[in-house]
């Protein structure tokens, strides 16, 4: 039988709901209107559509979002003097700065460069340090939205062994310190390139998460009958957007697997939209 999918659009749809009630409710009361900047420096046509959906999805929960459109010449010093605007600008309460960056800015440099408290992205070394510290200011967008779409769908974390394929800053690293994290309770292996036999190691998952960025990686062989798969992979091909899972046979192995597009990537928008209005609660109070 094939496996059960985890429809992401269908559950972004819903918490969108539910932030749209949110939103409504703090404006309601007097606050200000929650607003992300968003920066995005050159032209890269993949951060370009990223960004417009973004902000396409601010307008839907009643969000605001200015965009900071800079030419692909920018230089650093640039770039952090437009941040340190925009840490000072009372009226913006979430920092966005898309990546990747030309190549003449440091993004380390960058991101510390942001204010922790409008760091809606979580990727401030202080969040990073909170987040392992177990007392999360934000929770970083992709790695919430694969929580979200176990615990929404009532899969059990607890005891499970998750294994993750990829290590990076961004999903693979500050997931697996999630996961196992008291509360959530799973057991988590973190595989990268130098894993030796890794089908060995992906067959031991209960929830295997791929997010290694090349395209149709894992095969069905790599999966343990009725596990659980969660496809963070977004690779753009010749046959069109892949996900990091060979979707068509492992569909055939798993319980339940998520489709891309069409599972956490919805899901990644909507919790940058989650920590925006937590922050403007936070700036606001
Ligand atoms: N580029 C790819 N993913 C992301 C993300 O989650 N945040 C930002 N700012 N840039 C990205």
């Amino acid at each position: 039988m094939p496996a059960i999918l985890l429809d992401g659009k269908k559950l972004a749809q819903d918490i969108r709901t539910e932030l749209a009630e949110e939103v409504a409710q703090f404006t309601g009361s007097g606050s200000p209107v929650p607003t992300l900047a968003a920066v995005l420096v050159g032209s890269d046509p993949a951060s370009e559509v990223y960004v417009r959906n973004k902000r396409r999805d601010c307008e839907k929960v009643g969000i605001r979002s200015e965009l900071f459109d800079l030419p692909e010449s920018t230089s650093q010093a640039e770039l952090l003097e437009r941040i340190d605007e925009l840490n000072q600008n009372t009226e913006v309460h979430g920092i966005l700065v898309q990546l990747p960056l030309p190549a003449q800015i440091d993004p380390e440099c960058v991101l510390q460069a942001i204010s922790p408290l409008k760091d809606v992205d979580a990727f401030h070394p202080e969040n990073v340090g909170l987040l392992v510290q177990a007392r999360p200011r934000y929770l970083p967008c992709t790695p919430h939205a694969v929580q979200q779409l176990l615990v929404r769908n009532e899969l059990p974390i607890s005891g499970q062994h998750v294994v993750i394929v990829g290590r990076s800053d961004i999903v693979g690293k500050p997931l697996s310190v999630m996961l196992a994290q008291r509360g959530l309770d799973a057991t988590v292996t973190l595989c990268h390139s130098r894993t030796q036999d890794l089908p060995a190691v992906t067959r031991l998952a209960d929830i295997l998460v791929v997010a290694i960025g090349r395209p149709n990686f894992v095969t069905a062989d790599m999966v343990k009958p009725g596990a659980t798969v969660i496809d963070v992979g977004i690779n753009r091909t010749d046959a069109g957007l892949v996900g990091d899972v060979d979707f068509s046979g492992t569909r055939e192995v798993a319980g339940h697997i998520t489709p891309v597009p069409g599972g956490v990537g919805p899901l990644t928008r909507v919790m940058l939209l989650v920590n925006t209005l937590s922050a403007a609660r936070r700036l606001e109070s």
